[in-house]
């Protein structure tokens, strides 16, 4: 059965008696195996739409979930500057305004990836690609994100490496990157940009324990996260947006995990 020049399904006509069918009775089988065909196509496309929509339900619910836990930290830390503020004292006062802060970021944090998500999803991100050096966005990634005390990143960085991509975006991604590995990684990490004959790559690695099993298919998907994240905040977004950005530029990125142990990210990027 044709649908277009698809085939969908095999409609199998058998008679008792041995004969070779005249043209009309090939039209009937014919036209039976077409009509046949749209329903099967119909009843494919319904199966897709509804699956989708599960898909959108769960994100949604997986999105106002992970905005109402910073929510509720914000209100309650509101709620005693607004009954208790005066007798707090300036210190704990402070403490309370900073951890409204935090919870602030997070939020705004979250509904930035989430806008960001959309708009790739809807096809409306808009990416302007131009010859980038990695070595440059290397250092300026680590300018917006040095690394915290117990961590330290070394860098091997050769100046060829010029790749396709849209600049303020790559900067988003190591950012990304490197935030992960100083959340779930170990305390060194390193970061090394090589050029090839078609293609740059980068790969930011550390020796931690890696990306646990239980999420390693699926880390590249929006809200996915393992259990070595207990307390470190998130919702799961990070490495969902950057496989979407970096394959916007054309290119590509994976994980595999390192060697003796560890995470090991790598984006390829055309060779500009
Ligand atoms: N360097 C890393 N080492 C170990 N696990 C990692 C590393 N980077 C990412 N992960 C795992 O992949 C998950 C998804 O990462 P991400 O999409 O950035 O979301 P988030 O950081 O918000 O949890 C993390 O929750 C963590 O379990
Ligand atoms: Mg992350």
């Amino acid at each position: 059965m044709l649908v277009g020049s698809e085939v969908v399904a095999v409609l199998e006509f058998f008679s008792p008696v041995a004969l070779v069918p005249d043209q009309t009775l090939l039209d009937v089988m014919a036209n039976i195996g077409t009509q046949l065909g749209r329903v099967v196509e119909r009843d494919r496309i319904a199966a897709e739409l509804r699956r989708v929509d599960v898909l959108k339900s769960e994100f949604i619910a997986n999105a106002a979930h992970e905005l109402r836990t910073p929510l509720t930290s914000l209100l309650g830390f509101a709620d005693l500057a607004a009954a208790r503020g005066d007798e707090l004292g300036e210190e704990v006062l402070k403490q309370v305004m900073d951890g409204l802060g935090r919870q602030a970021d997070r939020i705004r944090g979250l509904i930035e990836n989430l806008l960001d998500l959309s708009q790739i999803q809807q096809g409306r991100l808009t990416v302007r690609l131009l010859p980038t050096a990695l070595g440059d966005a290397v250092r300026r990634a680590l300018d917006a994100a040095p690394p915290p005390e117990g961590r330290s990143v070394t860098v091997e960085l050769d100046d060829d490496a010029k790749g396709v991509a849209d600049l303020q975006r790559l900067d988003q991604i190591i950012v990304n990157l490197l935030t992960n590995a100083y959340r779930y990684g170990g305390p060194s990490i390193k970061i090394e940009a090589t050029a090839a004959a078609q293609s740059c790559s980068l790969v930011i690695f550390d020796d931690g324990e890696g990306v646990p099993d239980e999420v390693r298919t699926r880390i590249f998907e929006p809200f996915a996260r393992g259990w070595n994240t207990s307390g470190a905040p998130g919702s799961g977004l990070g490495l969902a947006i950057c496989r979407r950005l970096v394959e916007a530029f054309g290119g590509s990125i994976d994980y595999e995990p390192a060697e003796p142990h560890g995470a090991r990210f790598i984006v390829s990027l055309k060779r500009a």
